[in-house]
């Protein structure tokens, strides 16, 4: 009986060596447009986090004030800076109030006392809404629901707010 020979021919060589080559740069190519295609999905988004709005917790009194701060929103592979707006203060209970200033009729923006006509009071000039200090809408004013309120934290004195959402029954 003869023996085979197991041999590889020039051809089959080269065959086996471009092969591997070509897999080996396309698996270097496909793994980095994976990891960016899949990384966004796998970060940690950014709503819901509370954000330090500039505010001392002393300096918060009965009269509502309009504070201002800035979040950075992810959005995919999409980063960019959100203006927010709250009107914080304080109620005869001396709990810190942290009030969208969003209307709930149309969605216009309200301010503490914005009409002569109504003091003590928040006032879209939109359609002449009116809400309460304690942001409950006035009935009989276009807004059907009350003012939506800041998720809240004190941390080291300062005053961090997160989403507003609306009131529950509301
Ligand atoms: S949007 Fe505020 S009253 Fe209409």
């Amino acid at each position: 009986m003869s023996e085979k020979k197991q041999q590889v021919s020039r051809r089959q060589f080269l065959n086996y060596t471009l092969t591997g080559l070509g897999g080996f740069m396309a698996a270097g190519m496909l793994v980095p447009m994976l990891r960016m295609a899949v990384d966004p999905v796998l970060q940690e988004s950014s709503v819901g986090d509370l954000a330090n709005v500039g505010i001392s917790v002393d300096d918060i009194t009965t009269e509502p004030q309009r504070v201002d701060w800035q979040v950075t929103q992810v959005d995919g592979w999409y980063e960019s800076e959100v203006s927010k707006t709250a009107w914080v203060f304080r109620n005869e209970d001396d709990e810190i109030q942290a009030f969208s200033p969003i209307c709930k009729h149309l969605g216009c923006v309200v301010t503490w006392e914005g009409s002569d006509e109504f003091p003590n009071e928040f006032f879209c000039p939109c359609h002449d809404g009116r809400y309460y200090k304690d942001g409950t809408n006035v009935p009989g004013t276009p807004p059907l629901a009350p003012l939506d309120v800041y998720e809240q934290d004190v941390e080291n004195g300062m005053l961090f707010l997160g989403d507003a959402t609306p009131r529950e029954g509301a």
